[in-house]
């Protein structure tokens, strides 16, 4: 497939801090048995691959900024083009030896988010997507699932930990999802969730609490492959309000009010 130099950049980079997360992640699944466990680990892992990416992006962009979950933090002499990373997003996932976790590397362009790479190294699949230009998952062109009923939707959503969020309102809102859905998954990796609603395979999505690198890559995904992204209040504050909701415009529509019956509750 011939992709952009620019999609070259980020799947290199990609790739790259994917290739560190796997051996890692090797070694993880070793330490699931010890006293001690792979907490420490696997920060140092996530670290790891920050760097690789900063490195990597910083080569072949100077002037970008970035910005990434672990501290990375780099002001550009191009104030117009950021880089918004998360170097292991999936990290409860990746300390349990559970091989659903990706790198989630986007391009802010003035305030717009004009590419996006996912890509889980444990499974090796590569969602890329350019604004205007499709999004892909290796060679394949992808398009949003198109049923039409929630009736006959499979839902993804996240529900924060312990120490974060508004837990009543997120059972509020499994329950009101659960009524009318056909079946609920919590997947634990936000990037890999939008990912997959841009390859159909979930009809919809939703999360809250949230950060900018979570979502960044993944909404691009699903909008170029021709679904519908918003803030929970149907907006677009997806990245700094820290909710999110996706699907084709049927289902999403339907997500929104699911929500807001929940709010309400
Ligand atoms: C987390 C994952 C998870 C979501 C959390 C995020 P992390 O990111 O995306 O699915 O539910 O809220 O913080 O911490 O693994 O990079
Ligand atoms: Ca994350
Ligand atoms: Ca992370």
């Amino acid at each position: 497939m011939l992709r952009s130099a620019l999609l070259n950049v980020m799947v290199q980079a990609a790739r790259k801090a994917g290739r560190s997360l796997t051996r890692d992640f090797g070694e993880v699944e070793r330490l699931q048995v010890s006293v001690k466990g792979p907490g420490n680990f696997v920060s140092a892992a996530d670290h790891r691959a920050e760097e690789i990416l900063q490195a990597e992006l910083a080569k072949a962009r100077p002037g970008y900024g970035f910005i990434g979950e672990e501290g990375g933090r780099r002001e550009g002499t191009d104030a117009t083009q950021t880089w918004i990373v998360d170097p292991l997003d999936g990290t409860t996932n990746f300390l349990h030896g559970i091989p659903q976790f990706a790198v989630s590397i986007a391009l802010e362009r003035e305030g717009t988010i004009v590419a996006g790479v996912v890509y889980n190294p444990a499974t090796d699949e590569l969602f890329t997507g350019e604004r205007g230009k499709g999004a892909f998952l290796n060679d394949q062109r992808l398009r949003v699932a198109a049923r039409r009923r929630l009736a006959d939707a499979v839902i993804a959503c996240g529900l924060p930990p312990r120490s974060r969020g508004d837990h009543g309102l997120n059972h509020r809102e499994v329950t009101a999802a659960q009524e009318e859905v056909a079946a609920l998954r919590r997947f634990g990796a936000a990037a890999l969730d939008l990912a997959w609603v841009a390859a159909g395979r979930f009809d919809g999505y939703w999360e809250r609490h949230l950060s900018a690198w979570d979502v960044a890559a993944g909404l691009l995904l699903v909008r170029e492959a021709g679904g519908f992204v918003t803030d929970a209040d149907g907006g677009e504050n997806m990245l700094t309000q820290g909710d999110i909701v996706a699907g084709n415009e049927i289902i999403h529509r339907e997500l929104l009010r699911l929500l807001k019956i929940a709010a309400k509750a």
